[in-house]
């Protein structure tokens, strides 16, 4: 694989002292990592990892569902990715009887794979610089829509299930066409019980060390012609020229490692007092409004069976950011990461006022934006308390749905899809824990709102309104909902939320969120357009000594690359770079709703057969740890090894590190990897699924 490269020699640099390992690379620009990448062990080329005309590792890696990245395994289409990207589709297949989650599932052939409405993988076909194309329109006074719509419409391209997008980069500096195609008949294979796929829960997420097996596996099936189709019975699984080659030699300390995948959004240039404002003044209002509601449940959770598992998921989703926000707080604080990006700041200044060109304007441009943060504080503090009551009062979601049925039904459309969701959401409603829980939300944001006015919270609203004259969170309130779908009619239901007390709740509060939103909007744009300028003098302050500046993550395709490597979290404690499976066993606590084990499991750990899935010294290991720069959405991400053989299956961060959203720092930033020998044992000697196993392509 590898072409014959030659190695520039070093060049002095200013810049990238302090941003080593530091970011997540667009495909198409990895020829300007070529030389790193082979320095640290990578012994592919470039267009090895991505080529639009030719096989490339490109060609395995999804998109999957929109929100996790996936890969292909098998050349029958078969898609590896986190038990928690997964979750949703196997939560939907299980029931009492056949609890996929708490059991497992394994389809036992293609026949039994199944089939989930709605989700999809996109493979991307190609990624161009369109830059030339954008700029001048904007130049010429369009907006950055406008210009993208213009080109998109002068130049369509079409094929079956194909998307097009161009997508702004470096904060609209440069703008990147993204070909994709999508698939939609995507079955579930198989997926390990919650016990292995979610070990340690909530507890140890964002935690190391790491015994989770997370991971599941899915199959894209297509048209017999190959091409994309929805669900149909007739479909084959898709047939992939190059999956991923599976890596059974494992790796160790200082091996080169890589991540190719999704990765959702991080801020890595943001002016020091945007970064200080959100870590010092944002996050502890977004903690401390998630903490209220994590402590009623949790209270509830613990004594009630029930509602632990109605509770379970929705607690997972408010507790992850929690969780990695207070890690934020602490990493960045610990790491000094402030100080750091203060220096990077000063550097980008001095590197200007060098420059005559540009003399001040490095140091205006901070300075406006030290002004506009100051001036943005209030208004993102109440848009900011808005979203947190919005997303977890359940009883405006139940307002919203409502709404939806009644619109529909008073327009005569079909009226199944809105009751299914109220069901849905029913299903998992506790409205007295919903009662107890958002009342000390609520009277929390009430509270800020008397002490702090500029936070725009409809005080007068929720403790004077008609509609709420029995008090707002009274047991009648909540008593009252037309819950329990299965008792009324259709036309019954209709009624009886049209006339609920809360029926306009949501609809009041979205409307006064849209106002408070729509007052920063100006100042907002004003800000991102300082971004823009302030984007391109890092660029150029880069260039200056000769580096290319990785674009933000945007959810478009990146790879990022590092070593593998544990690290020490504080002064005398160190992190090793593995886990094994005895840490597992070290972990188990019977009956526990988080490190509870399968007897049958625990047996077959206790009995080491670990076979050709082993380690050298004979221990099968379960997670592992690189200085990989990733963040949300590269769940499922594949860790590929200087070959590009997979060696594990990305799905977390260490809490000490998860600042890396803001400032990414070798020494403590880490990401948590599967490893694929576990994976592949639990495949083949737990579940027994040989017949997937013999799918694969294995190498040492
Ligand atoms: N922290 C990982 C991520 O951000 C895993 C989240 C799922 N697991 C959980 N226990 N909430 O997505
Ligand atoms: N668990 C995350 C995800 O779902 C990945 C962890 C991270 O934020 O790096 O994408």
């Amino acid at each position: 694989m590898l072409k014959k490269i030659l190695l520039p020699i070093a060049t002095l640099f200013v810049f990238p002292s302090f941003l080593s390992g530091q970011g997540m690379w667009l495909p198409i620009d990895l020829i300007n990592q070529e030389f790193n990448m082979i320095s640290k062990g990578m012994k592919m080329s470039a267009s090895d990892i991505y080529s639009a005309n030719s096989g490339s590792l490109k060609d395995a890696i999804v998109h999957f569902g929109g929100f996790c990245t996936g890969e292909i395994i098998s050349s029958k289409g078969l898609v590896l990715t986190n038990h928690h990207c997964g979750y949703g589709a196997i939560q939907k297949h299980s029931s009492v009887e056949n609890d996929y989650l708490k059991h497992g599932f394994w389809a036992a052939s293609m026949e039994d794979e199944k089939p989930n409405e709605g989700l999809y993988v996109d493979f991307i076909i190609s990624i161009e610089d369109v830059s030339d194309k954008i700029l001048p329109l904007v130049l010429n006074g369009l907006s950055e829509k406008q210009a993208i719509d213009s080109v998109l419409k002068s130049n369509p391209i079409s094929g079956k299930s194909i998307g097009v997008t161009i997508k702004s980069i470096y904060y609209g500096n440069q703008f990147i066409q993204i070909v994709s195609q999508r698939f939609s008949d995507v079955r579930l294979v198989g997926a390990p019980p919650s016990a292995v796929g979610k070990f340690g829960a909530d507890t140890d997420n964002w935690v190391w060390p790491r015994h989770t097996g997370d991971f599941s596996m899915f199959r894209v099936y297509t048209a017999p012609d190959g091409s994309p189709s929805d669900y149909s019975p007739q479909n084959i699984p898709l047939v992939s020229n190059n999956p991923l080659t599976i890596s059974l030699a494992g790796v160790g300390q200082g091996d080169f490692s890589m991540i190719y995948g999704f990765p959702g959004r991080t801020t890595s240039y943001l002016p020091v007092s945007e970064v200080a404002q959100q870590i010092e003044i944002m996050l502890p209002i977004k903690v401390q409004l998630r903490e209220i509601i994590l402590n009623t449940w949790d209270s509830a959770m613990r004594v009630n069976p029930k509602v632990k598992i109605q509770y379970a998921s929705k607690y997972a989703s408010v507790s992850n950011g929690w969780k990695k926000w207070i890690g934020q707080m602490e990493g960045m604080s610990v790491s000094h990461g402030i100080d750091t990006l203060r220096h990077r700041q000063g550097k980008v200044i001095k590197y200007h006022s060098a420059n005559h060109e540009n003399a001040f304007r490095a140091v205006d441009l901070v300075e406006e934006f030290d002004k506009q943060v100051l001036s943005l504080e209030n208004g993102r503090k109440s848009i900011l308390y808005f979203q947190e009551v919005l997303r977890n009062w359940e009883l405006l979601t139940w307002s919203r749905l409502a709404n939806d049925l009644v619109r529909l039904s008073d327009r005569g459309g079909n009226i199944d899809k809105a009751i299914k969701a109220l069901q849905s959401f029913e299903k998992n409603y506790d409205s007295e824990l919903d009662r107890r829980a958002s009342k000390n939300l609520v009277n929390e944001w009430i509270s800020a709102g008397k002490l702090d006015t500029l936070l725009n919270v409809p005080i007068q609203y929720l403790e004077e309104t008609d509609a709420f004259v029995q008090g707002l969170f009274s047991p009648h309130l909540y008593n009252s909902l037309p819950l329990n779908s299965s008792k009324y009619s259709d036309t019954i239901r209709v009624e009886l939320c049209r006339n609920h007390l809360a029926f306009n709740l949501w609809t009041d509060l979205i409307t006064k969120y849209r106002s408070v939103f729509l007052k920063n909007k100006d100042k907002e744009n004003l800000f991102e357009s300082g971004m823009k300028e302030w984007m391109n003098l890092h660029m150029s302050a880069a260039k200056g000594s000769g580096i290319t500046l990785a674009a933000d993550a945007n959810s478009t395709m990146r790879v990022s690359f590092g070593e593998v490597g544990g690290f020490s979290p504080k002064d005398g404690a160190t992190y090793n770079h593995r886990t094994t499976t005895d840490g597992i066993l070290d972990k188990y606590i019977p009956g526990d709703y988080e490190f509870d084990l399968p007897q049958e499991f625990r047996s077959k750990l206790e009995s080491q057969d670990f076979g050709k899935y082993a380690d050298l010294d004979g221990k099968l290991p379960v997670c592992i740890l690189s200085a990989n720069h990733t963040s949300g959405g590269n769940s499922g991400s594949p860790a590929l090894n200087s070959d590009g053989h997979l060696i594990g299956l990305n799905f977390d961060r260490v809490w000490e590190g998860t600042m890396s959203d803001f400032y990414f720092t070798p020494e403590r930033c880490r990401n948590i990897m599967v490893d694929v020998r576990y994976i592949m044992w639990v495949v083949d000697k737990y579940a027994g699924a040989s017949h997937l196993i013999e799918e694969m392509k294995f190498t040492n």
